[in-house]
């Protein structure tokens, strides 16, 4: 894998035109863009077939939770857009119905939620969740594993455990990158990309310090070059 396809740029922006002016200064450097909630309901999904036809690859930051059922008619349609990788929600359930959606489609790959990086374990805590984070997020990944899905968003911190217990079954798909001396912003578990790629996570999830950046496609490079010379 190309340190290109291990970058996903997320395009966590207000309109898209200001996601097409992202992808435009980045150029060739950018073969891997997320779409979030942000721009889902502004256009993200018209964005999202017009990347695939241009050769992008494309998340879809949807964090998928309902019954197994709706999940499963959810994303027979994702797979009908066009899409890499989506996201569900970690419960047997959520996962066994993207599964059964996605049947035999040869692209889509789906990922479980873990704990998202912007908690930590006092978060889980306040949310009545007596557990270890990284236990929770094993076993999660279990969860993951059984149902038959691809692979799994998680913090880096935890990549390594996870590759341990499960080895290439499932991917580790890091967002909370941040380059050294970067501000964190709402993240808790955040690690730098080489880190990440040293602790064993396939790609890296990087949003507001590559597009909040006064020049995104030096950002985009730098960390690209981070992730060439740690892997
Ligand atoms: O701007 P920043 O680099 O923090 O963006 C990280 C991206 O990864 C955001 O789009 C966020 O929604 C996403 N994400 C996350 N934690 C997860 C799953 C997705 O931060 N567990």
């Amino acid at each position: 894998m190309t340190p290109q396809d291990r970058l996903i740029i997320a395009l966590d922006l207000p309109s898209i035109d200001e996601a097409d002016a992202v992808i435009d200064t980045i150029g060739a450097a950018g073969s891997f863009y997320k779409i979030g909630y942000q721009l889902m309901p502004i256009g993200g999904l018209d964005l999202a077939r017009r990347l695939s036809g241009a050769g992008k690859k494309v998340f879809l930051d949807f964090k998928f939770h309902d019954i197994g059922a709706t999940v499963e008619r959810g994303v027979k349609s994702i797979c009908a857009l066009g899409g890499d990788f989506l996201t569900v929600h970690a419960e047997p359930d959520v996962l066994k119905g993207a599964v059964d959606g996605r049947g035999d489609d040869p692209r889509l790959k789906i990922l479980a939620v873990t704990v998202l990086t912007s908690l930590n374990q006092q978060s889980l805590k306040t949310a009545g969740i007596d557990m270890k984070l990284e236990d929770l997020v094993l076993k999660r990944a279990e969860f993951a594993a059984k149902a038959g899905a691809d692979g799994v968003i998680a913090s880096a911190k935890e990549a390594a455990a996870i590759k341990a217990r499960f080895g290439d079954a499932l991917l580790v798909v890091t967002p909370g990158v941040r380059p050294a001396g970067a501000a964190a912003d709402d993240q808790k578990r955040v690690v730098t990309p080489a880190a990440a790629i040293a602790a064993g996570a396939d790609h890296l999830v990087v949003g507001r310090p590559i597009i909040a950046a006064d020049d995104p496609a030096a950002a985009a490079a730098a960390i690209q070059a981070e992730i060439s010379g740690a892997s």
